[in-house]
């Protein structure tokens, strides 16, 4: 059966480890007979800046009915500083194709690449879940006197029963699914008692239909020092989208830096989307010095995605095999540029 794939580059950096990504998904795609159809989007800021249009109409109803997943590189341009086309495309996929848990695995796959003194790879292996559709990002709020020495601005974190048990609930399926033994949630209830209460009341009721998973509370400030302190604590992580956001990239930096995390943004069962977590880094734009691992990895956990288990973990062992022999790009110990890097993982990559 046909697997349809949206492949959008964006701005930036975007486009280069996309293309990175797309060598390895197209050897795999065709050594192997995977089914896999790209339809390739160039959906970006130079589109944006030459039509005035970030996404045309009907695309993302195109996207939630045709097609199985998203491959996306990043977005983000200086010409545009309020972010528009950023926003109505990525963020509006999240939101719109309802694309609730946000997979950040973070695994450091060298010894080499930890940043932390007597921590490696055996201490650094946990994932986050990242609640995706709600919280501070929802975009409700306001201003009264803007631009006046009386101004208020007031910016709402929108939790909901439904949207937080959902997280929850993915949280602990994908511990058991996966022998991880402990979830831990983070928040903040001791000043954010609405929400923080909804959040601690939903995880202890999910918590006891999962006799076989522990589970513990940090407050978030707390889990940020201990993350660095003691990374060995942590198997699976949830929390709510903004301190997700502020999470995932210090589990980033664990894992040797921006370059190399892949994530997913995911609806079981739906179209969902799978990028690197870096931005469009616009210093580095067509400079072939950006690390492609992150794009190759989410390449990777698309296909996992998709069904494709053994694919999955064929691309992480020619990406561990290229990193052990040093073949990178320079901001992770290698000499090599973008595209090297890539043709480094995809030499290493059984047919
Ligand atoms: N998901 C997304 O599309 C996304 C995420 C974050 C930021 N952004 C946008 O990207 C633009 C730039 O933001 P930023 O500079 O804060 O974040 P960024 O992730 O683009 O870059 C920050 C720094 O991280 C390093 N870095 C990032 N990706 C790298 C890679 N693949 N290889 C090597 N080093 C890498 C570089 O030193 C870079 O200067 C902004 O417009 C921002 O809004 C987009």
């Amino acid at each position: 059966m046909t697997k349809r794939i949206a492949v959008v580059p964006g701005d930036g950096i975007g486009p280069e480890v996309i293309d990175a990504g797309m060598r390895v998904l197209e050897k795999l795609n065709g050594e192997r007979n995977l089914g896999l159809a790209f339809t390739r989007f160039n959906w970006s800021a130079d589109e944006y800046l030459r039509t005035g249009v970030s996404m045309p109409p009907g695309a993302m109803d195109d996207i939630r009915v045709n097609y199985d997943a998203v491959y996306l590189g990043a977005f983000g341009d200086p010409r545009i500083p309020d972010m528009k086309h950023a926003a109505d495309i990525l963020l509006g996929m999240r939101f719109e194709l309802d694309l609730y848990v946000n997979y950040r695995p973070v695994k450091l796959l060298s010894d080499r690449l930890s940043p932390l003194k007597d921590k490696g790879m055996r201490e650094i292996d946990f994932v986050i879940f990242r609640e995706n559709t709600e919280g501070a990002y929802v975009g409700m709020g306001g201003n009264f006197k803007k631009g006046t020495q009386d101004e208020i601005a007031v910016q709402e974190d929108v939790s909901t029963r439904r949207g937080v048990e959902r997280i929850i609930r993915y949280a602990f399926d994908f511990a058991r699914r996966m022998g991880r033994k402990s979830v831990c949630m983070a928040d903040k209830n001791n000043v954010m008692r609405f929400g923080g209460d909804l959040w601690l009341r939903t995880f202890e009721e999910v918590a006891a239909e999962y006799p076989d998973v522990e589970h513990f509370h940090l407050f978030v400030d707390a889990l940020t020092m201990q993350l660095v302190r003691a990374p060995e604590m942590f198997e699976v992580i949830v929390t709510n989208n903004m301190f997700g956001d502020i999470v995932t990239d210090l589990g980033a930096a664990l894992q040797g830096g921006l370059g190399m995390a892949a994530s997913g943004n995911l609806h079981p069962g739906r179209v969902s989307l799978f990028e690197p977590i870096h931005g469009s880094a616009p210093k580095y734009t067509g400079q072939n010095v950006a690390n492609p691992i992150g794009a190759i990895l989410s390449a990777a956990m698309m296909l996992e995605y998709l069904g494709f288990g053994e694919e999955c973990a064929a691309i992480e062992r020619a990406v561990v095999a290229a990193i052990e022999a040093g073949e990178t790009t320079k901001e992770i110990g290698g000499s090599l540029g973008t595209k090297a890097a890539g043709e480094a993982i995809l030499r290493r990559l059984e047919g």
